[in-house]
């Protein structure tokens, strides 16, 4: 794994599931890493087992963006933090369903790199966002998740693109995770899926091979920005075999 020995790394959505993984092997790393949750307890659990610091906050308000990342000054932001979709079919769905992660997930790509760059971080910083492998695939039983995810996708290539139109050294990318139990959200797939083709949950997972971890996305995750920045692509489908470059629009 990347030595990040002298980094500050922000991870968003970090006091449990594939977030508390990413936090743990940027640790690992060498990194300081600054945890933001708004479970308190999870938190102190989280930091407690490693050299983490924790900031309490809901993501989606503009004002934690902007002190987490106005008082740490971060290299590396990581953005894992989403909500859980309700696993209904469509027309069981309101828009209230239909819309949580396009008020949770769109909003806090949205707000964190949009104060990314208008701080900006100092050149040379790297945002990741966490989208879904179901923005590739859709993801029928979701409602509005698969769309949400995508447009997190198109986010993060709009701001990598005025990072680079105003010369400012910051690299966007999206990782897209295919769907694994090692979080609540896949957790909650899963069950809904399973149950939708007439399995049960071991019968499902047995069928889908390998399944990610929250360790291998931490460390795919690490290496990532740890490498030669450069390099670093729009996006990436993240598996249990770690990170598969996804082509670029119009590729
Ligand atoms: N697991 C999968 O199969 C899978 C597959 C593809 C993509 N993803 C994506 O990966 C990310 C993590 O998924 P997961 O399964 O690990 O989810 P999870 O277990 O539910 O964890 C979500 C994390 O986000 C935090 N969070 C949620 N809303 C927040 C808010 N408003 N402010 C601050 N923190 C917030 C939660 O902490 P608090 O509740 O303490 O705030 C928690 O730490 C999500 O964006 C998800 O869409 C997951």
């Amino acid at each position: 794994m990347s030595d990040l020995t002298g980094k500050t790394a922000v991870v968003v959505g970090a006091s449990r599931g594939l977030g508390r993984g990413i936090a743990r092997a940027f640790a690992g790393a060498g990194a300081q890493v600054v945890a933001v949750a708004r479970d308190g307890q999870a938190l102190a659990e989280l930091a407690a087992s490693a050299n983490i610091r924790t900031e309490i906050g809901d993501a989606t308000e503009e004002a934690v963006a902007w002190s987490v990342l106005d008082q740490y000054a971060p290299e590396v932001v990581i953005l894992v933090a989403g909500a859980t979709p309700v696993m209904r079919s469509l027309q069981h769905q309101t828009w209230e369903t239909f819309s949580v992660n396009w008020q949770a997930d769109v909003k806090i790509a949205f707000g964190w790199l949009r104060e990314a760059l208008l701080q900006p971080l100092r050149p040379g910083s790297t945002v990741v966002v966490m989208s879904s492998g179901a923005a590739v695939n859709g993801s029928p039983a979701s409602g509005g998740y698969a769309g949400a995810k995508a447009t997190q996708r198109f986010i993060a290539e709009y701001a990598r693109d005025e990072s680079r139109r105003a010369g400012l050294g910051i690299t966007v990318t999206a990782v897209l995770p295919r769907m694994t139990p090692a979080g609540a959200v896949g957790q909650r797939g899963i069950r809904a899926y399973a149950a939708r083709g007439g399995q049960t949950e071991e019968e499902y997972l047995a069928a889908q091979g390998d399944l990610l971890t929250a360790e291998t996305a931490g460390s795919a995750l690490v290496d990532l920005v740890g490498g030669d920045l450069e390099k670093v692509a729009p996006g990436y489908l993240l598996t249990a075999a770690g990170l598969r470059k996804l082509p670029g629009p119009g590729e």
